[in-house]
């Protein structure tokens, strides 16, 4: 099957492993890499020798690192280093973001839906979840930033792979004044959180990352990491409120009680902190220039 011809239209979710095994897969180092960071035991030099192989992804997370948004003072010139002083899962978190990037990398602008906006709605809605958990004392601290960045991932591999499918619920989403996960509802048989968990699922990504996306727009009593999920979707809401919505003239889903209740915030606190996270996404844009 051409992956032109892939619709998500009647799909029962049941059955989108199938569909999304018609969707490219990540290249064979960023698989490496993944399946040996979920290995407890396994060390940084061979954690090294797999990044070191692929010379575009190891210069990606060198400039990543060194950038102003890590603000370590020093020059990080190799891999190894920058396992060794920013920590292993801050890298594997670059490597992350980065595999993404690439692989949705090519997904054209439209004026409907332009890539930059949402981008910088990912960034918000990262800074929003790093400053956030800070505050209320999430337990993966080191997660946070990259859950925001990949919430919506979704939407760009529906943009990518299932692209008439996607312009539909743009569209849909933007003449009738509802929100994209709406849209979905009312057109296709599966949303964009539950397509983005099915890929990044077969990909072996970590589990809490997998969770926070599957669940950014409905909270489940059952989720593993239901304080990760419910500062995704908390963050994604505020993301909307200061004006970087994904396109901004999108209406905005609303942020679940649920989520706060689980993170014991109210929404008059959190806005008490727009000028911090406004901040660190304005530092956060950087990203987008090393990594795009
Ligand atoms: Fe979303
Ligand atoms: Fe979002």
């Amino acid at each position: 099957m051409s992956t032109s011809t892939l619709s998500l239209k009647n799909i029962n979710p049941r059955d989108l492993k199938l569909v999304v095994k018609e969707v490219p897969t990540l290249p064979i180092v960023y698989q490496q890499l993944f399946s040996k960071m979920s290995n407890p035991n396994v060390s940084v030099p061979q954690l090294a020798e797999i990044v070191s192989k692929d010379q575009s992804l190891a210069i990606k997370i060198l400039k990543l690192v060194n950038s102003a948004f890590y603000g370590y003072k020093k020059e990080i010139t190799t891999i190894s280093r920058a396992m060794v002083i920013l920590g292993f899962r801050t890298v594997r978190n670059a490597a992350l973001a980065i595999s993404v990037f690439d692989y949705v990398s090519g997904c054209t602008d439209d004026n409907k839906f332009p890539i930059e906006e949402f981008w910088k709605h990912s960034l918000c809605t990262a800074s929003a979840a790093k400053v956030l958990g800070h505050k209320v004392g999430i337990k993966q601290q080191e997660e946070t930033f990259v859950c925001g960045l990949l919430h919506d991932v979704g939407k760009l591999i529906m943009k990518k792979y299932f692209e008439n499918d996607f312009n539909e619920v743009c569209s849909y989403a933007l003449d009738n004044g509802v929100t994209w996960s709406a849209a979905e509802e009312k057109l296709l048989g599966v949303n964009h959180s539950t397509l983005a968990k099915a890929v990044l699922r077969s990909w072996n990504f970590p589990p809490n990352l997998v969770e926070a996306v599957q669940f950014h727009h409905t909270m489940s009593p059952g989720a593993s990491y239901p304080d990760m999920v419910a500062l995704i979707n908390l963050s994604n809401y505020l993301a909307y409120q200061f004006g970087m919505g994904a396109p901004a003239s999108m209406v905005s889903a609303d942020c679940d009680p649920a989520a706060l209740r689980e993170l014991n915030i109210t929404i008059e606190k959190t806005l008490m902190h727009k000028e911090e996270i406004m901040a660190e996404t304005t530092a956060a844009l950087d990203i987008l220039q090393i990594i795009s």
